[in-house]
């Protein structure tokens, strides 16, 4: 090789690593992908096909391609972006191991298969708008975004080697009835909502997530989970029962909201909630129990629907304030009261309705020259001597009352739940949830 070659090659090389960041490899031009090209016929994506590293981002796109391959690529160092391909029917690239950014696969009305059976890494899944899609296979064990709506998919078998993820989302995929997931942690969120009626979801590895949404499903198992750093909802499902009997604390919001199906909860260990606590709207959970060891709630307290029974037995500090109310005349607020009045609930708002008779207490309406505004705003007391300078100096609005807090980490964690801290709080939560 002379001079002038080598320094060429070694420009390419140099080019291509440019591109893709930070490679570690060198790779040809041919493998290379002009930055903005668009791969609209099968041809495009054969001049790939000695490529075992390609880099850049592919995209494949137009109407004129139907079945589509990406074959002899091991390696892409970049995205790989499947978007508006309106005749494309069916795509696979089983040689894949490696995707170093996205698969995206978006926009493409006529997808019914992709096949990406070699994958073993990839950044981030998102596969968004493929209506026809019911059939979607790889085996990944890497991952840290999967995020898929809008697809025909059934089940997804895609996941069963996956046990880390950022975060995992899925929702309005209106097929999807079943899904067993090996996850053992998510670091952001897990979603599940408005996918198939009836869908039965299994968590049996998750041990731990920063949050966790749950809407529309009718069976739930979540046997392992320990901890929820952030909140954990239940909205809208037809679940009839749920164990949560390994569950010890929930940094954030706990909250069962709208479940019409929901008559009983297995929480045996669940020991302490941050944020609010929110029971509404559970319209056949009349016994409530299930909770024997919960001790603090560390927002507010809030109880609605039709319930004759509520067995909080431990419960003896809520930060925030504490709203019962039933329909049913056969509930009792004594136990509720006497625990209020003990100071067990700080909040400046106590409210314990039943069928027949109303039992409230707004502290705050006590300092006199404020009680006009004490229904919309709420103070977190953090002691109890101050209650009233306290409440008055809180009172720049429901939302802001945490950042009046002096201590700052105090503070911003207060912040994080301070929504759920008030009665307005729990409430916003409650209709946020069913929006
Ligand atoms: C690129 O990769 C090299 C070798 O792995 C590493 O030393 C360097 O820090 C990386 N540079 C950037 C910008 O990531
Ligand atoms: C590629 O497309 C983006 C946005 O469409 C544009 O900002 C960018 O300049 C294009 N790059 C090249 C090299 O054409
Ligand atoms: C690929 O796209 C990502 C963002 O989507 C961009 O950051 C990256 O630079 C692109 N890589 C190449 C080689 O064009
Ligand atoms: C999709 O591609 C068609 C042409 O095939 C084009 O008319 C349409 O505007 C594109 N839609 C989007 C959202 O890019
Ligand atoms: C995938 O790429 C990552 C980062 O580039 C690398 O660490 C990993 O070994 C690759 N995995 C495979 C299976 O090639
Ligand atoms: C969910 O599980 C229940 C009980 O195992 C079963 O009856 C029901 O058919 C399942 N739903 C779907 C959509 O598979
Ligand atoms: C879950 O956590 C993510 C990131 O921390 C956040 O964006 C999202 O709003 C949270 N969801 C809920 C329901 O709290
Ligand atoms: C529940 O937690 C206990 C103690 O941490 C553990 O031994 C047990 O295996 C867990 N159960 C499940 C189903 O993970
Ligand atoms: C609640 O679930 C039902 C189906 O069970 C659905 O029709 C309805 O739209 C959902 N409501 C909300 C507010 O999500
Ligand atoms: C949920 O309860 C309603 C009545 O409240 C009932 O009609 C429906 O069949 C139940 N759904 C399931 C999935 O059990
Ligand atoms: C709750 O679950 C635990 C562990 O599975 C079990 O021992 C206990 O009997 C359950 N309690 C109720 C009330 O179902
Ligand atoms: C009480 O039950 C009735 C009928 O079962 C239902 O319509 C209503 O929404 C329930 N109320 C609450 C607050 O759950």
């Amino acid at each position: 090789m002379n001079l002038k070659s080598l320094l060429v090659s070694s420009l390419v090389a140099g080019a291509a690593i440019a591109d893709s960041g930070n490679s570690t490899t060198n790779v040809p031009s041919s493998c290379t992908i002009k930055p903005n090209s668009t791969a609209t016929q099968q041809s495009d994506l054969d001049k790939y096909s000695s490529c075992q590293t390609l880099v850049g981002n592919l995209t494949v796109s137009g109407s004129e391609i139907q079945t589509g391959s990406l074959n002899g690529v091991k390696n892409l160092e970049g995205s790989l972006t499947i978007y508006n391909a309106s005749n494309l029917v069916q795509f696979n690239a089983d040689t894949l191991q490696n995707i170093s950014h996205s698969l995206n696969l978006q926009l493409s009305t006529s997808l019914q298969t992709a096949s990406f059976n070699g994958l073993e890494e990839v950044d981030t899944i998102k596969m968004v708008a493929l209506p026809q899609l019911h059939d979607f296979e790889t085996n990944v064990k890497k991952a840290n975004v999967v995020y898929i709506s809008d697809t025909s998919l059934k089940t997804v078998h895609a996941f069963g080697e996956l046990q880390k993820v950022r975060s995992f989302n899925l929702n309005n995929n209106k097929d999807l009835a079943n899904l067993e997931s090996s996850l053992e942690s998510v670091e952001d969120e897990l979603e599940f909502s408005a996918n198939g009626q009836d869908a039965n979801v299994t968590f049996n590895d998750l041990k731990w997530a920063n949050n966790i949404t749950l809407r529309d499903v009718h069976r739930a198992s979540f046997v392992s989970l320990k901890q929820v750093n952030s909140s954990l909802g239940f909205i809208n499902n037809t679940i009839d029962s749920l164990n949560l009997s390994n569950l010890t604390s929930v940094g954030g919001s706990l909250s069962f909201v709208s479940n019409r199906n929901l008559t009983g909860i297995n929480a045996t260990n669940l020991e302490e909630v941050g944020g609010g606590f929110v029971i509404a709207n559970n319209s056949n959970f009349k016994l409530i129990g299930g909770f024997p060891k919960l001790s603090k709630v560390g927002g507010a307290i809030s109880v609605v629907g039709n319930y004759t029974y509520l067995d909080l037995e431990s419960l003896n500090s809520v930060k925030g304030d504490g709203d019962f109310e039933t329909n049913s005349g056969n509930f009792s607020c004594s136990s509720l009261k006497s625990l209020q009045s003990k100071g067990g609930i700080k909040g400046d708002s106590f409210v314990c309705k039943n069928g027949a008779q109303s039992t409230s207490i707004k502290l705050s309406s006590e300092s006199s020259s404020k009680s006009s505004s004490s229904g919309s705003s709420k103070t977190e007391s953090s002691t109890k001597s101050s209650d009233a300078s306290q409440s008055a100096s809180g009172k720049s609005g429901s939302k802001s009352t945490a950042s009046n807090d002096g201590n700052q980490s105090k503070g911003m964690a207060a912040a994080q739940f301070a929504p759920a801290g008030s009665l307005m709080g729990a409430m916003a939560a409650v209709a946020a949830a069913l929006l």
